[in-house]
């Protein structure tokens, strides 16, 4: 029998230098960490991920625990029911939209599609953090502007980024963490201003929660149906159902044609499609859910201006204040038993993002909120 020598070597196996020095995702700091260190025998809220803070709707916790009974076999092959229903939920045609497992699976996707090894994105700061990762694993930079004051993307900046090189160009609308959006006819007037060969990825994450009368909707609004342009939603957030990992892409047939070629067969789970295909109908329970949001971030909004923090005009389920060290802040406020997020990963030292609980939560929060300041007063 021959055998195969294997010359040993002293550096491993090759590793792309691609992603030497790549940070892993920074999730920030969740009550189970938290525990981990000891701090079990206190009781904290996890505030610092802009989960939903209700679980599931109750039709989609029914139509999960069926399905699980099905486990055995693999979910349905291209994810055909739940595109098709969220085609009809959203006036698209099926072959406009893409099921993922998350946005960030998505993101993923997107960025595997569409970078090559030299290229660039365009982006904001502070925003969410996937993006420049994924960039970095394909080998490609990116190129950031600050936001605007009121915490937007500032178009106009990115437009002076763009190069022959830029393949994507995201907007977070409204942006994570600082909560800002911009307007219809700027975002328009951007599309026409990008070159035809990049693609701009509009992460509408937060979509459900943002009610301004400026805000697009750039899945029902067909002057948004461009060949370069995709949007981004989750069911992770409004729809309670973050620890599935199901989300979508509604854009042209060729970026949705790109992404599906990408991505695994079997990656959003049978247990996630039949949570989220239960979910979409019940636009009652949503109303009830974004009302609730909304009435909890107007009391989080008071209380911080009344504790002189000024935080910016919120649009999601998150708020954003720039105490001078969000770290200092967030580890203050853990100390009166609330994780929330320091902006740091997100390329904002100064800042700090808190999520909109359930109103007892929004209650507490105030509450440990005052202690905080309380203290060090
Ligand atoms: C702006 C933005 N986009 C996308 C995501 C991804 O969400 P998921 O992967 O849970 O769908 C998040 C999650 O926090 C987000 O904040």
């Amino acid at each position: 029998m021959s055998s195969v020598s294997i010359e040993s070597t002293t550096s491993g196996p090759y590793i792309r230098t691609a992603i030497d020095d790549l940070p892993p995702y920074s999730a920030g700091r969740s009550v189970r960490d938290a525990a981990g260190e000891g701090a079990a025998a206190r009781t904290l809220l996890g505030l610092a991920a802009n989960e939903g803070p209700y679980g599931p709707f109750p039709a989609a916790t029914a139509a999960a625990a069926k399905q699980i009974e099905n486990a055995n076999l693999y979910p349905e092959s291209g994810f055909r029911s739940l595109r098709r229903e969220l085609a009809e939920f959203l006036g698209v045609d099926v072959a406009r939209v893409a099921v993922g497992a998350g946005g960030i699976g998505l993101i993923h996707h997107l960025s595997v599609a569409l970078l090559d090894e030299g290229s660039n994105i365009v982006t904001c700061t502070p925003t969410f953090h996937a993006y420049a990762l994924d960039a970095r694993k394909q080998g490609a930079t990116t190129r950031t502007t600050p936001v605007r004051a009121d915490g937007s993307y500032d178009l106009a900046a990115m437009l002076e980024l763009i190069d022959e090189r830029t393949r994507i160009v995201y907007v977070c609308n409204p942006n994570n963490p600082t909560g800002g959006i911009v307007g219809r006819q700027e975002l328009l007037d951007f599309i026409d201003a990008v070159p035809a060969s990049t693609t701009v990825v509009v992460d509408e994450a937060y979509f459900e929660y943002a009610r301004s009368a400026g805000y697009p909707d750039t899945i029902a609004d067909a002057a948004f149906a461009r060949p370069n342009v995709v949007t981004l939603r989750t069911f992770s957030k409004a729809y309670g159902l973050a620890g599935l990992r199901v989300a979508y892409l509604v854009g042209s047939e060729a970026l949705i044609g790109a992404v599906q070629k990408v991505q695994s067969n079997y990656e959003v789970t049978s247990v996630a499609l039949a949570a989220a295909r239960a979910s979409l109908p019940d636009t009652e329970e949503l109303a009830r859910r974004i009302e609730l949001n909304a009435d909890g971030r107007r009391r989080l909004v008071e209380a911080l201006d009344r504790l002189g923090f000024e935080p910016l005009e919120p649009h999601a389920n998150f708020l954003y204040l720039r105490p001078g060290d969000g770290k200092a802040f967030a580890k203050a406020l853990e100390a009166e038993g609330i994780i929330v997020r320091p902006a740091n990963a997100m390329g904002d030292p100064s800042g700090v993002r808190i999520t909109v609980g359930s109103p007892d939560q929004v209650t507490e929060t105030i509450e440990a909120l005052t202690r905080m300041v309380n203290a060090s007063s």
